[in-house]
């Protein structure tokens, strides 16, 4: 088992440059089965949620190349088979696979997506939509089997705007019959990406990063060449990270909009940075005071976000809130927290009060989630001497490469097993 070992209060000097997005790149691979030719993927990040995707590809008779940073899908043979429970519960965005193989056969065979425990994470949202299409749901134990004679376009209302509802939709319809409009759908940069991939392959959508999505089926799509955009949510921790231990750090191949409500919320604590086209600077820490914080579907404060801010608030002078909204156990990082030093009360799985100064210590933590074990990261290098992380897995499969981007400013970070 690898632990992730650190010993904190090191200055963090030069470029940390953020890779292609998580949440984005988990839905462009599924969504490439769609693709009567070949697609070609730039920007991928080298995390684990990757490597489990192309277990599934590998898995339906796909072929799949992967050599750096860019991968080469040709689903051409693609077997409509099975997706066995051991690789659908590798990671959430396996539901991916739903909206692909149903758009693509009209049939999928799946089991119940994993992911991180932070809540119920139903998907009754993404069946609704499939059931609006056309599509028969016969559900057991966790294992479906959703098909159609035929899918033909809906409108489709979603009672909240949630991006895995959203993108199964749009890619359930993109090769429906007529026209499918989705209402209240969720406005995620993620939710663009995969708009202007399926577009760049010849599908009809408009409407992405607006509330309504408006999609006319079409019967073929071609080969294409996609980037995938900047990790928001890397960037997020990265400058969260700056803001504590930046001394001339800057943080590059961003898209500073994307992060307006984290920047936004860090310079109302005092915080100061340079931001530029694709770049955001820091000089040097200062003194913060606290802040309030509620999490929101984008483009408010983000969930995934809440969790690398604590550390963060630690070093605030005064009272800081963080109010979760999305999800109903997000704050399963806090009691180590508290173990390294911090004073936090949380209520209701709800609202967590952050109380400071304090200095935090270094100890020995347990990753319980990916934001949940990348805010143990942030503390760890905020705290006096050593700090070792368990359950790195749950961090690598959302970090590309954190251990050296941090080794690289001046951390002294590493992976040890033991
Ligand atoms: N929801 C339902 N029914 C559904 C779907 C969602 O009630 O059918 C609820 C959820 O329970 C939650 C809310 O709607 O309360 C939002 O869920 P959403 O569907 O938007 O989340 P998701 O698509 O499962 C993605 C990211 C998460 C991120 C959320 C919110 C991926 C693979 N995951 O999850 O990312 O927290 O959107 O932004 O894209 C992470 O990266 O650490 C992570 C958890």
């Amino acid at each position: 088992m690898s632990k992730i070992r650190i010993e904190g209060r090191k200055e963090l000097t030069g470029t940390i440059e953020i890779s292609g997005a998580k949440n984005s790149v988990v839905a462009l691979i599924p969504a490439s089965i769609l693709c009567d030719e070949q697609v070609t993927i730039s920007n991928v990040p080298n995390i684990t949620d990757v490597d489990a995707l192309e277990e599934i590809l590998l898995h339906l008779n796909a072929k799949i190349a992967r050599t750096d940073n860019t991968v080469v899908i040709n689903s051409n043979n693609v077997e409509n088979k099975e997706i066995p429970e051991e690789l659908s519960n590798k990671l959430r965005a396996s539901y991916y696979f739903m909206g692909a193989l149903l758009g693509k056969f009209k049939k999928v065979d799946i089991y119940f997506p994993g992911g991180c425990v932070i809540g119920e994470r139903p998907i009754n949202l993404h069946l609704a939509g499939f059931e609006s299409l056309g599509a028969k749901i016969t559900e057991k134990d966790n294992h479906f089997i959703i098909e159609a004679e035929e899918l033909n376009g809906n409108n489709i209302y979603l009672d909240m705007p949630s991006v895995g509802a959203t993108i199964n939709i749009i890619l359930a319809a993109t090769k429906a019959k007529g026209k499918t409009i989705i209402e209240n759908a969720a406005q995620e940069p993620e939710i663009v990406n995969i708009a202007t991939f399926l577009n760049s392959m010849g599908a009809k959508i408009t409407g992405a990063g607006t509330s309504t999505i408006t999609i006319e089926g079409v019967d073929y799509l071609h080969s294409s060449f996609h980037e995938v955009i900047p990790d928001r949510i890397e960037a997020g921790t990265y400058l969260i990270i700056a803001s504590l231990l930046g001394h001339k750090l800057r943080l590059t191949n961003l898209i500073p909009s994307h992060i307006e409500s984290l920047t936004s919320k860090l310079k109302e604590a005092g915080v100061k940075m340079t931001i530029g086209k694709d770049y955001i600077y820091i000089k040097e820490p200062r003194n913060y005071k606290g802040i309030n914080v509620t999490t929101q579907v984008y483009p408010g404060f983000p969930t995934d976000l809440q969790q690398p801010l604590v550390p963060f608030l630690t070093q605030c002078e005064g009272e800081s809130t963080i109010e979760e909204t999305i999800w109903e156990n997000r704050f399963q990082n806090i009691p180590d927290t508290v173990k390294m030093g911090a004073n936090i009360t949380v209520e209701d799985n709800t609202i967590a009060t952050i109380k400071g100064i304090t200095p935090l210590h270094g100890s020995d933590v347990s990753a319980t989630d990916l934001r949940g074990g990348a805010s143990l990261v942030v503390c760890g290098l905020i705290a006096e001497g050593i700090t070792t992380i368990d359950n790195t897995k749950y961090i690598l499969r959302g970090y590309n490469n954190i251990i050296e981007k941090l080794k690289n400013v001046g951390a002294s970070i590493e992976l040890i097993d033991e």
